[in-house]
């Protein structure tokens, strides 16, 4: 079983409840750029528990979302019935072997999401498989502010979730898309702020990870600790960081 799989199983239930997934502001902005309409048929990959996919259905005709973790599209699944969302299925299935035919979707979505995925070459290869020429591809992502600062901010992330695996830079995701063909239309940072206790409490991190996570931010530099926006209480404890959500629009072109 791979370390997602594992990891969002697992916390399935909190995440369910997560008003910074549910109603974070890198959902408004995507669905702007995403600007669904009534002949999308849209498709949102690493849906989790549907945060996504639920937020297009009503302006779609239709949308699935598809994501390792059964668990987490349980919880889709039971949100979709209660807000009466007919036109919306979960599916199970990995971001870089989609089980959808080729251009299946003239919308797709990912957010929060790839910078779990280790391939994300195939994916961006499998988002352009499944998308209709003409199709548009938002994609909402934590990224890291500069390359020097990536290294430390994956050995931070990991140590809190071990399923995290890389957040790139805005500079990589252009070079990543535009080798997979897909034209980079429009982006924008969106600003998290996460506060600390609850950030590892919804992964559920171990008091000995939470130490190692207090260790990594006392030893960073100054520079760095600006550049995460390090806030420390009267005591001197790490109380939150900001971490920066891309959001992009990209296009399949038409030849
Ligand atoms: C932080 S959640 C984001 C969920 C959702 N997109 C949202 O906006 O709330 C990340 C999700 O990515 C899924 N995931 C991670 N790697 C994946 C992969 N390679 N293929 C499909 N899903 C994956 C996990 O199972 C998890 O549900």
């Amino acid at each position: 079983m791979r370390d997602s799989t594992r990891q969002f199983n697992a916390h399935a239930d909190k995440y369910a409840t997560s008003e910074v997934h549910r109603f974070g502001a890198s959902l408004p902005a995507l669905l702007e750029y995403a600007a669904p309409v009534s002949v999308d048929v849209a498709l949102d990959v690493a849906t989790g528990t549907g945060n996504t996919a639920l937020a297009l259905a009503p302006y779609v005709t239709e949308v699935t979302g598809v994501d390792l973790a059964a668990k987490m599209l349980a919880h889709g699944t039971a949100r979709a019935q209660e807000e009466g969302l007919s036109n919306v299925r979960f599916v199970l299935g990995s971001a870089e072997q989609l089980p959808f035919a080729d251009a299946a979707f003239t919308l797709v979505t990912s957010r929060h999401a790839p910078h779990h995925f280790r391939q994300v070459g195939r994916f961006l290869a499998e988002v352009f498989r499944v998308l209709q020429p003409g199709g548009r591809f938002v994609l909402a992502d934590q990224i890291s502010p500069d390359a020097e600062i990536k290294p430390w901010l994956d050995r931070f992330h990991v140590t809190r979730d071990p399923s995290h695996f890389t957040q790139r830079t805005v500079a990589e995701w252009r070079e990543l898309a535009t080798a997979a063909g897909l034209r980079w239309e429009q982006d924008t940072l969106v600003p998290y702020r996460m506060d600390f206790a609850w950030w590892t409490a919804q992964s559920g991190s171990s008091p000995e990870a939470v130490a190692q996570l207090r260790e990594q931010v006392a030893a960073l530099d100054p520079a760095g600790r600006a550049q995460i926006q390090a806030e420390f209480d009267e005591a001197g404890e790490l109380i939150a960081h900001t971490d920066y959500m891309m959001v992009v629009r990209l296009e399949k072109p038409l030849a």
